[in-house]
Formats: structure tokens, C-alpha cells, sequence
């Protein structure tokens, strides 16, 4: 999925978005941010705000930044932030695979329902590293390649609609953190079914151990 096609797609779906997406996402939206455990002051980064649908769940004391590719999308969101008075959050147009944000910039920086949509999910990951500082935390939440051969099948057939849904369906887990090199330290299905799954990891950038030893990785199901 091109850029274009991606600003394109969510042109299209900006007008409904929180009908279609709002109360069905919206449990790992709520599980995201509890995860965060922000302390008062923190920098936090949303990449793919979309229409800010998040913003309003983090405490004001909490200090967020919230990019998008899609203009279309970010109006809403810019909206949401004047409607519920959000002084703690800006908001810019701003491509997640390549910021403007300098490096070590954030405490913590999250995807939610991203990673399956960007055009190139490894650059996204590599620019999340880059603008979290060494021990900050990176945080997905995505709906991945299920399990369930009958499910899995269904999926990888609907992957040339991709440019249409908005996300690749056929989306794996197992190849986003083989090529990615993410070593999540909480794996949890979260939303209807389990059928999305939040990822958090430390931030183990070169010379920063991920303390968590691998046997030790928590699996909720
Ligand atoms: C499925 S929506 C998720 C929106 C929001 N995070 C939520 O919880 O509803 C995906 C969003 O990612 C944005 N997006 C896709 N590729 C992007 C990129 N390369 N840079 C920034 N935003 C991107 C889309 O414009 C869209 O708003």
C-alpha cells in the first residue's frame, strides 16, 4: 500500500471513521493507555492518530503528541482537541516512517491499528526507535493473521483488497517481528474475540539491555 493510497483510503473513511472504528477499537485504545502507566510530564507519541479518537483516555498531566499521514483524518482530531478543550496535545501532518522529530525525543511512542496500514511497517518501527529514547517503551495494538486456518485462509485472500480495507488483512505477526527485530516483553489479544493483539517492548536501542529475559515473555490469552 502506497502512500498515496493509504491518504487516499482515509479520505474516504474520515467521515465515518468513529462510527465504523470508534466502539469496536475501542478496548485496546483504553488497554494501550493503561499500559502506558504514564507519569505526569511524560512525552508520548500517537503515530497514526487518525481522528484522536485516543486523546481524550490519557491524563491531562500527560503531555501527547498525535501525527498522521491523512489530513482528512487529522481535521477531526483537531476538532476533538478545540471540542474537549485537550491543551495537553498537539497535532501535526507528519509521515510515521520518516518524522521530523529529533532522536531519543519521546518517553514512550505508540501504533494503535497502524503498523498493518503504512506502506513499510519495518521503517516505522525503526523511526518509532529512533525518536523513543533507550529504555522508553514502543506500544502496538494491530489485528494480525489469525491462528485459525479457515480465518487465516479468508484473510490472505482478501490481501490484493488492501488499498480498499485500508490495512493488509493478511497482516503476520510472527514476519512483523521477524523483520522488524521487536522483542515484545507483553504479547495480549484485546477488542472483540481477542482478535487484535497489543505488543509492548522496551526500547532496547544498541548498548541498552532489554531486561527481560526471553523465557520470561508474557503471553495472556
Ligand atoms: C486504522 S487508522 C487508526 C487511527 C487511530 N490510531 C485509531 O485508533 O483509530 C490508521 C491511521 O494511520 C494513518 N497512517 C497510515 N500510514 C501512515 C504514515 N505513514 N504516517 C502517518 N500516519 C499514517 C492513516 O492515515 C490512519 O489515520
Amino acid at each position: 500500500m502506497k502512500l498515496e493510497a493509504v491518504q487516499k483510503t482515509y479520505k474516504r473513511y474520515a467521515p465515518q471513521y468513529d462510527l465504523l472504528f470508534g466502539a469496536i477499537f475501542h478496548p485496546g485504545r483504553k488497554a494501550v493507555i493503561d499500559d502506558l502507566e504514564c507519569q505526569p510530564g511524560e512525552q508520548v507519541l500517537e503515530v497514526g492518530v487518525g481522528t484522536g479518537l485516543s486523546l481524550p483516555l490519557y491524563d491531562k498531566s500527560v503531555q501527547v503528541t498525535g501525527i498522521d499521514i491523512s489530513e482528512h483524518m487529522l481535521e477531526i482530531a483537531r476538532k476533538r482537541k478545540a471540542r474537549l478543550k485537550l491543551d495537553n496535545v498537539e497535532l501535526h501532518v507528519m509521515n510515521a516512517q520518516e518524522t521530523d522529530f529529533p532522536d531519543n525525543h519521546f518517553d514512550k511512542v505508540v501504533a494503535m491499528y497502524v503498523a498493518s496500514v503504512v506502506p513499510d511497517p519495518v521503517a516505522l518501527v525503526e523511526e518509532m526507535r529512533r525518536i523513543c529514547k533507550p529504555g522508553g517503551q514502543l506500544i502496538f495494538v494491530n489485528h494480525f493473521n489469525s491462528n485459525n486456518p479457515v480465518i487465516s485462509r479468508v484473510e490472505r485472500w482478501l490481501e490484493p483488497l488492501a488499498n480498499t480495507l485500508g490495512f493488509h488483512p493478511g497482516f503476520s505477526m510472527g514476519e512483523f517481528l521477524a523483520q522488524t527485530g521487536l522483542k515484545p516483553e507483553q504479547v495480549m489479544p484485546v477488542n472483540l474475540f481477542g482478535y487484535w493483539q497489543l505488543l509492548r517492548a522496551i526500547n532496547d536501542k544498541p548498548g541498552v539491555a532489554n531486561t527481560m529475559p526471553e523465557d520470561n515473555i508474557a503471553v495472556a490469552v
